[in-house]
Protein backbone atom coordinates (compact mmCIF):
# COMPACT_ATOMS: atom_id res chain seq x y z
CA UNK A 1 0.00 0.00 0.00
CA UNK A 2 1.65 3.37 -0.86
CA UNK A 3 1.72 6.44 1.35
CA UNK A 4 -0.84 8.18 0.06
CA UNK A 5 -3.33 5.64 -0.29
CA UNK A 6 -2.69 4.66 3.71
CA UNK A 7 -3.10 7.91 4.68
CA UNK A 8 -6.65 8.22 2.78
CA UNK A 9 -7.33 5.13 4.62
CA UNK A 10 -6.84 6.12 7.76
CA UNK A 11 -8.44 9.77 7.34
CA UNK A 12 -11.73 7.49 6.68
CA UNK A 13 -11.18 5.08 9.88
CA UNK A 14 -10.74 8.25 12.03
CA UNK A 15 -13.72 9.87 10.38
CA UNK A 16 -15.74 6.36 11.01
CA UNK A 17 -14.08 6.61 14.52
CA UNK A 18 -16.14 10.14 15.46
CA UNK A 19 -19.92 9.26 14.67
CA UNK A 20 -20.94 6.95 17.50
CA UNK A 21 -19.14 9.90 19.71
CA UNK A 22 -21.50 12.11 18.00
CA UNK A 23 -24.71 10.03 18.20
CA UNK A 24 -24.12 9.62 21.77
CA UNK A 25 -23.68 13.85 22.34
CA UNK A 26 -27.12 14.14 20.46
CA UNK A 27 -28.57 11.39 22.74
CA UNK A 28 -27.44 13.49 25.58
CA UNK A 29 -29.20 16.37 24.46
CA UNK A 30 -32.59 15.53 26.36
CA UNK A 31 -35.27 17.96 26.75
CA UNK A 32 -35.89 18.64 30.47
CA UNK A 33 -38.98 21.36 29.25
CA UNK A 34 -41.95 20.99 32.63
CA UNK A 35 -44.97 19.56 32.17
CA UNK A 36 -47.45 20.27 29.27
CA UNK A 37 -51.70 20.74 30.18
CA UNK A 38 -51.12 21.13 33.96
CA UNK A 39 -54.41 21.38 35.60
CA UNK A 40 -54.95 20.17 38.78
CA UNK A 41 -55.84 21.28 42.44
CA UNK A 42 -54.75 20.77 45.90
CA UNK A 43 -56.73 21.01 49.56
CA UNK A 44 -54.54 23.11 51.51
CA UNK A 45 -56.66 20.98 54.63
CA UNK A 46 -54.88 18.04 53.60
CA UNK A 47 -52.04 16.93 55.88
CA UNK A 48 -49.72 16.03 52.47
CA UNK A 49 -49.97 19.86 51.52
CA UNK A 50 -49.64 21.71 55.17
CA UNK A 51 -46.08 22.83 54.57
CA UNK A 52 -48.15 25.26 52.14
CA UNK A 53 -49.79 26.46 55.02
CA UNK A 54 -46.52 28.52 55.93
CA UNK A 55 -44.05 31.03 54.10
CA UNK A 56 -40.75 29.11 52.54
CA UNK A 57 -42.90 25.68 52.84
CA UNK A 58 -43.05 23.55 49.52
CA UNK A 59 -45.22 20.44 48.43
CA UNK A 60 -44.15 18.28 44.94
CA UNK A 61 -47.28 17.30 42.63
CA UNK A 62 -47.24 16.13 39.12
CA UNK A 63 -43.63 17.26 38.57
CA UNK A 64 -43.49 20.53 39.85
CA UNK A 65 -42.86 22.26 43.07
CA UNK A 66 -45.07 24.50 44.70
CA UNK A 67 -43.83 27.17 46.82
CA UNK A 68 -45.58 29.45 49.49
CA UNK A 69 -43.42 32.57 48.82
CA UNK A 70 -45.31 34.62 51.28
CA UNK A 71 -48.93 35.03 52.92
CA UNK A 72 -51.63 33.41 50.10
CA UNK A 73 -48.86 33.83 47.78
CA UNK A 74 -47.21 30.80 45.59
CA UNK A 75 -45.34 29.99 43.56
CA UNK A 76 -44.98 26.49 40.84
CA UNK A 77 -42.21 25.68 38.45
CA UNK A 78 -41.48 22.74 36.83
CA UNK A 79 -39.28 20.26 39.74
CA UNK A 80 -36.78 18.86 36.90
CA UNK A 81 -33.51 20.55 36.56
CA UNK A 82 -33.18 21.66 32.65
CA UNK A 83 -29.02 21.11 32.93
CA UNK A 84 -29.70 17.39 33.46
CA UNK A 85 -33.01 16.38 34.88
CA UNK A 86 -32.60 15.96 38.60
CA UNK A 87 -35.37 17.15 41.12
CA UNK A 88 -34.90 20.90 42.13
CA UNK A 89 -35.50 21.70 45.78
CA UNK A 90 -36.94 25.73 47.17
CA UNK A 91 -34.26 26.99 49.65
CA UNK A 92 -36.05 29.56 51.79
CA UNK A 93 -32.85 31.31 53.30
CA UNK A 94 -31.94 32.18 49.55
CA UNK A 95 -35.21 32.32 48.49
CA UNK A 96 -34.40 30.57 45.51
CA UNK A 97 -34.63 27.03 43.44
CA UNK A 98 -31.79 24.95 43.93
CA UNK A 99 -30.34 21.65 42.32
CA UNK A 100 -28.39 19.74 44.40
CA UNK A 101 -26.63 17.83 41.53
CA UNK A 102 -24.06 20.38 40.02
CA UNK A 103 -25.18 23.75 41.55
CA UNK A 104 -27.85 25.28 39.55
CA UNK A 105 -29.97 27.96 41.04
CA UNK A 106 -33.46 29.58 39.41
CA UNK A 107 -35.44 32.63 40.23
CA UNK A 108 -38.75 31.24 42.10
CA UNK A 109 -40.80 34.08 41.19
CA UNK A 110 -39.98 33.74 37.18
CA UNK A 111 -37.97 30.62 37.17
CA UNK A 112 -35.39 32.02 35.14
CA UNK A 113 -31.46 30.60 35.82
CA UNK A 114 -29.62 32.79 37.89
CA UNK A 115 -26.32 30.39 38.02
CA UNK A 116 -24.51 27.31 37.48
CA UNK A 117 -25.00 25.02 34.20
CA UNK A 118 -28.83 25.42 33.46
CA UNK A 119 -29.09 26.26 29.69
CA UNK A 120 -32.61 27.29 30.30
CA UNK A 121 -35.32 28.84 33.38
CA UNK A 122 -37.62 26.44 34.59
CA UNK A 123 -41.04 26.41 33.27
CA UNK A 124 -43.44 28.45 35.49
CA UNK A 125 -47.31 27.84 35.84
CA UNK A 126 -50.07 30.02 37.20
CA UNK A 127 -51.31 29.72 40.75
CA UNK A 128 -54.75 31.00 41.72
CA UNK A 129 -56.14 30.00 45.55
CA UNK A 130 -59.88 30.14 46.37
CA UNK A 131 -60.15 29.80 49.60
CA UNK A 132 -58.19 26.04 50.62
CA UNK A 133 -57.78 25.19 47.33
CA UNK A 134 -54.26 25.89 45.40
CA UNK A 135 -55.60 25.46 41.08
CA UNK A 136 -52.14 24.98 39.08
CA UNK A 137 -52.56 25.34 35.79
CA UNK A 138 -50.17 25.40 32.45
S1 LIG B 1 -28.79 18.77 36.91
FE1 LIG B 1 -29.27 20.65 37.86
S2 LIG B 1 -27.47 21.84 37.73
FE2 LIG B 1 -26.98 19.97 36.75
Amino acid sequence: MERKEFLKQGLIMCGLSLIPIGVIESCKKQSYAGPSNVNFTLDLTNTANASLNSTGGSVYANGLIIVCTGASTYDALSATCTHAGCTVGYNSTSRTIVCPCHGGTYNVSTGAVISGPPPSGLTKYTVTKSGNVLTITS
